[in-house]
């Protein structure tokens, strides 16, 4: 994993302990990119990890003075998600008024019936990023900033609360997701923790999606109908909609929810 602090920016995360610290997920592109943003115009120091890194997100931090650090990581495997983890320990500040975790970073993939579901590495990627990472990252900001105003979003999906044919891996990382938000709620309840559908984004996931093969995935004819009457909602609508959701001060109360209950 590679680190890469924007130089243009005035100060690390680690520069101002006082200040909220936010660190998302999957910020390359997508949702997390356009969560990214917000917390970028809003002045919140920004941490990001993914494989690749936004040169968009370097632009709109420079711009608005905010300090971002990228970190690159491959949290599909074990040995990616555990560095990412002591990485991100390692930057966050000791005492922080409050500290924000989007875990955001997921794939779709594998899609395929589950007769043809028999690649153990692709499953076994799948879970590392959905599940696995979302954990390490987790523990890593809970005993780093365990005094801290601590507000952690897992993204889950509809997908993980209604069984959908040629998900079989997608539905099962989600309803994990969903439950170990809920243990996190009872284990911590000075956290507020929430997992949260965001609805049917127009994103790269998508795009995925309405690639996918109709013998594995029989609801393919839905999702490429929603995409051509521009039934998606836009990364940037809903990536507002999560901030807004994610401040209020009963955020955490309902610990699986759906950005479309807000809307
Ligand atoms: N889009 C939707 O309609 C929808 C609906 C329900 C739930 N969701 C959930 O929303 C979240 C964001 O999805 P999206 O639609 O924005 O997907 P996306 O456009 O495919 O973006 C996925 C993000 O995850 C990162 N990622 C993928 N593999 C990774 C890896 N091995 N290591 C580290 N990061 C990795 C990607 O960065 P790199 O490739 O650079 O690593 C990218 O930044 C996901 O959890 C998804 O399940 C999306």
């Amino acid at each position: 994993m590679t680190s890469n602090h924007d130089s243009s920016a005035p100060a690390s995360p680690q520069g101002n302990s006082t200040a909220p610290v936010a660190i998302v997920t999957g910020a390359s592109r997508g949702l997390g990119e356009a969560l990214a943003a917000e917390f970028i115009r809003a002045g919140t120091p920004l941490i990001t990890l993914a494989r690749g890194r936004s040169s968009t997100l370097d632009t709109l931090a420079k711009q608005h003075g905010t300090p971002l650090t990228q970190l690159q990581a491959d949290l599909s495997t074990p040995q990616g998600a555990q560095h990412a983890g002591e990485q991100l320990a390692q930057l966050i500040p000791p005492a922080l008024s409050r500290c924000i975790l989007i875990n955001n970073a997921g794939t779709v993939e594998p899609i395929s019936n589950s007769e043809r579901l028999g690649n153990a590495t692709a499953i076994s990627n799948a879970f590392t990023l959905n599940v696995t990472s979302l954990m390490v990252l987790t523990a890593a900001v809970l005993r780093a900033a365990a005094t801290t105003d601590c507000r952690i979003l897992n993204i889950s999906s509809g997908a993980g609360r209604n069984p959908m044919p040629g998900w079989g891996v997608y539905c099962a990382t989600k309803a994990a997701v969903d439950m170990y938000t809920r243990v996190l709620a009872q284990e911590h309840p000075n956290v507020r923790a929430a997992a949260l559908a965001p609805g049917v984004v127009d994103t790269q996931m998508q795009h995925v999606i309405r690639s996918s093969d109709a013998r594995d995935f029989p609801n393919l004819a839905r999702f490429r109908g929603l995409h051509e009457h521009g039934q998606l909602a836009s990364p940037t609508d809903t990536a507002r909609l999560i901030l807004q959701y994610i401040s209020r001060d009963d955020f955490g109360t309902t610990v699986l929810d759906d950005i479309r209950n807000y809307s």
